[in-house]
């Protein structure tokens, strides 16, 4: 359960929210020729295929997915460029990469859809360089945004209530006092918090729908049935359009923006 081809690419088509969000983590992580960048939860790659083009011929990107589908895309789609390179992985297991190989980590829109943060945050310390550079942006969990109402609220419905929701892997957005505590753990030291407040909008609810769901890889749909993801986003449309106004439909988000400094000497 979970992606599929078809969300994978939609999501390249309507994943403009996250490039513009991930533009505004990116300026604040001073990216310059040379560099070697991870990107963890890469998706389609179109973002990864910039950070290539910043670090130029001499510096390297690596984009990483769980997603097969996503990893397959971005293989078939972005081609020529001799300093990027895609794998399937996940942030939980960095174990392909060795200790303190790159100059910088970027997760854009992913760090919440990632079952253990934790471990996830020791590893990029791990295989960040003492003085290496950490850039997350993701929905702050200090602010609860209209989509995880709509979602709770369908999804407590029958015959949905009755299936494991928390099997689809729900997301946690992580609140700034909680980063910072992982950062600490994980080996970081400086660090800055940036709210980026961004305005998610549509023309509809059926369109707001299906940005979610291409953008969690369908787990908007909770643990249902993948036969039963219409009848689910038929109803949480009907949520939607009750907010919908001749003008179309608008979200408020708020997104943490966290850029983490990794200590001198810290080694895993
Ligand atoms: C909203 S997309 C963001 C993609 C891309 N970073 C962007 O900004 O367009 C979230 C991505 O997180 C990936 N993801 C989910 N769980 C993950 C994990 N444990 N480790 C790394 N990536 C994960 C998904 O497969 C998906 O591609």
């Amino acid at each position: 359960m979970g992606d599929t081809k078809q969300l994978a690419q939609t999501y390249t088509v309507v994943n403009n929210t996250q490039y513009d969000a991930g533009l505004f983590l990116l300026k604040r992580l001073e990216l310059e020729p040379g560099m070697r960048v991870l990107d963890v939860g890469c998706g389609p790659g179109n973002i990864t295929a910039y950070l290539a083009d910043l670090v130029g011929e001499c510096g390297d990107v690596v984009g990483i997915d769980p997603s097969e589908e996503r990893i397959a895309l971005a293989q078939e789609t972005i081609q020529g460029k001799k300093n990027l390179v895609f794998h399937v992985g996940c942030a939980e297991d960095l174990a392909q990469f060795p200790s303190a190989s790159f100059d910088v980590l970027y997760c854009n829109s992913t760090l919440h859809w990632v079952a253990d943060q934790p471990r996830a945050l020791r590893e990029f310390g791990r295989v960040l360089k003492p003085g290496g550079r950490l850039g997350v942006s993701g929905q702050s969990g200090d602010f609860v945004a209209a989509h995880q109402r709509i979602k709770d609220e369908v999804l407590a419905r029958e015959p949905y209530r009755n299936y494991d929701h928390d099997i689809a892997g729900e997301p946690h957005f992580l609140k700034q006092q909680e980063m910072g505590t992982l950062l600490d753990a994980a080996g970081f030291g400086g660090r800055t918090f940036t709210i980026n407040k961004i305005f998610k909008s549509t023309k509809d609810g059926a369109e707001m729908v299906d940005w979610l769901a291409s953008s969690s890889s369908g787990k908007t749909y909770g643990g249902v049935p993948v036969d039963m993801r219409p009848q689910v986003r038929e109803e949480m449309i009907v949520e939607w359009d009750k907010m919908t106004t001749k003008d179309g439909l608008t979200m408020e988000l708020d997104l943490l923006v966290t850029v983490a400094t990794k200590s001198q000497g810290y080694f895993d």
